[in-house]
């Protein structure tokens, strides 16, 4: 340990010390999976729910990265590395194409169940890993860091960061049973994960990558929009070409308010509505 913390290495890189968790660390966490996963039965999509029961996250207490790398690196080939906080883009999309997830280590306090602005170590682990053993999510993951490396290269790392937070943060999944989660920010969020379904005011639309692009969000509030995707088939697909012209395409339209509908947008039902999930296209014209 330095004089600042942990002792880092040159690409951010920490222990993730797990014997000098408190008894309180693992007293808040088991407060959080445990209040999370009564909320996340008929909320989060089945491939989350399959992840974390493979991956043995329980509310026993923080985990052990490395037993869970063990365990995602013989499914999917990742592994979790231990980072101080948030880190530089350069070095997160780097961590992501070599399929290494960064992780925090610490965890909010218990006057803090309810919201923070950074992320810890229930966001980046009961959020974010259990799809990681998701193939498709696995691939589409590396190739998002992939893509953010030359992104940063054009200048367009604003418009790519919203695909990040629209879909691995905040995405939702149309399914026959109806809407479900996959975004780890709102799995790791009790208020979220139920408003994101429940309430009438956000917009769902069906996800297009050029419009899910041009929208700008919020880190301050619960979502006024979110994107459906119909499966991780789809996204990967969707995000594959090259996105060189795409930002040029863009680059000249306007951005777009996260509580506006445009009248090319496809509004989904929360409720199962058959396979198709309901769709309809919106009247207004922006
Ligand atoms: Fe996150």
């Amino acid at each position: 340990m330095s004089a600042n913390g942990p002792d880092m290495a040159a690409d951010f890189t920490i222990e993730q010390d797990w014997q000098g968790y408190r008894e309180e660390d693992h007293a808040v966490w088991r407060l959080l999976f445990e209040r999370q996963q009564k909320l996340l039965i008929g909320r989060a999509c089945d491939e989350y729910l399959d992840g974390l029961g493979a991956l043995g996250v329980a509310a026993g207490g923080i985990p052990d990265f490395r037993r869970l790398s063990d365990v995602l690196e013989h499914t999917t080939g990742w592994r979790i590395v231990a980072v101080p906080g948030l880190v530089p883009d350069a070095v997160f999309f780097a961590h992501l194409s070599r399929r290494r997830f960064p992780s925090t280590c610490f965890i909010r306090r218990r006057d803090q169940l309810d919201y923070l602005q950074e992320p810890d170590v229930f966001h980046d682990i009961c959020g974010h890993l259990p799809l990681l053993m998701n193939p498709v999510f696995a691939d589409y993951m590396q190739a998002y860091g992939e893509g953010g490396l030359k992104a940063q290269g054009l200048g367009h790392l604003r418009r790519l960061a919203r695909l990040y937070w629209y879909t691995v943060e905040f995405g939702l999944i149309a399914t026959p049973a109806g809407l479900r989660i996959y975004g780890s920010g709102i799995l790791s969020s009790a208020g979220e994960s139920v408003y994101c379904l429940d309430d009438p005011r956000p917009l769902r639309l069906g996800f297009d990558l050029r419009r899910v692009m041009r929208t700008r969000y919020r880190i301050d509030r619960f979502q006024e929009s979110y994107f459906v995707i119909d499966d991780f088939a789809q996204l990967f697909a969707a995000t594959r070409p090259d996105f060189t012209p795409i930002y040029r395409e863009i680059a000249a339209l306007p951005d777009i308010e996260p509580d506006t509908m445009l009248g090319c947008d496809c509004r989904c039902a929360v409720a199962a509505e058959g396979k198709k999930m309901g769709r309809s296209k919106s009247a207004a014209q922006v």
